[in-house]
């Protein structure tokens, strides 16, 4: 089974939109095998946007990752990538379908409630990052 990494950004928690973000996976029969709130520290979320390093908006994705705690999933279920990034939608608002998380709920191209891995690659590097503790 295809499984993918997923966060619950910090504005996402803040906002109460937990339950309504997790429901979206499951509506789609998605199965939520792990989860944890925590916050993330400095390490950790610069090593999981590291493809970004460089970028004039990075500094500021970091401190907006690490302001307040975020929800850590681990999703599972038949293509769940490629679900999972279109439930979530494009990363701007703005452009994103008004039926998907971020165009119905997003405010920002930063401030956009979710990530969720690009790629099955994508999706087992960063689950070794969050979930470190678990040997899975
Ligand atoms: O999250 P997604 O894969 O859709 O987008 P990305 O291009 O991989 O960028 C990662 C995250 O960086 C976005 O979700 C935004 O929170 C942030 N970002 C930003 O603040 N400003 C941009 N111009 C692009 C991305
Ligand atoms: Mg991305």
């Amino acid at each position: 089974m295809e499984r993918t990494l997923v966060l619950i950004k910090p504005d996402g928690v803040k906002r109460q939109l937990i339950g309504e973000i997790i429901s979206f996976y499951e509506r789609k029969n998605l199965k939520i095998s792990y989860l944890k709130m925590i916050k993330a520290d400095r390490e950790v979320a610069e090593n999981h946007y590291i493809e970004h390093a460089g970028r004039d908006y990075f500094d500021k994705l970091i401190e907006y990752i690490t302001e307040d705690k975020i929800v850590a999933m681990i999703i599972e279920g038949e293509n769940a990538v490629k679900i999972v990034r279109k439930i979530n939608g494009v990363t701007d608002p703005l452009e994103a379908d008004m039926g998907s998380i971020r165009g119905k709920y997003g405010l920002s191209k930063q401030r956009n409630l979710v990530h969720a891995s690009d790629s099955i690659e994508s999706a087992e590097r960063e689950i070794s990052i969050w979930f470190s503790e678990l040997k899975l």
